[in-house]
């Protein structure tokens, strides 16, 4: 699941997705990623900037299990140490660094 709070965005993804076949594997909810409901989620990918990493924190902190996953692209999540950093490289070749949290 996926969660787009611009409209345009929000419904470019789900055409996207649609387009692939992918509608049974994955969705895009038009909706403010603070207000939804983490507590389910095993694993949370992340790709904003580390001011809103911040206000996010409380939020994981509070509602994610522990053992869930939290992977952060390119911004780090101020004050959570993570287990692993690493680089990669896209198909058209941008590169992104990925920061690996495991919930205590
Ligand atoms: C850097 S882009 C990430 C694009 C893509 N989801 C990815 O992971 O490659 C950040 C996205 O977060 C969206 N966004 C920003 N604030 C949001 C919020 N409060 N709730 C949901 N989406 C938000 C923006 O509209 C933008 O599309």
């Amino acid at each position: 699941m996926g969660v787009e709070i611009r409209s345009t965005l929000w419904k470019q993804s789900s055409e996207e997705i649609a387009q692939l076949g992918l509608e049974k594997r994955a969705r895009i909810v038009h909706d403010d990623m603070f207000e939804v409901d983490v507590g389910p989620a095993t694993v949370v990918t992340l790709y904003q900037r580390t001011a809103v990493n911040d206000r996010l924190r409380p939020l994981l902190e509070k509602r994610l299990r522990p053992g869930a996953r939290v992977v952060s692209v390119d911004f780090q999540i101020p004050d959570w140490t993570p287990t692993k950093v690493v680089r990669v490289r896209s198909e058209n070749g941008n590169e992104y660094k990925l920061f690996l949290y495991v919930r205590p």
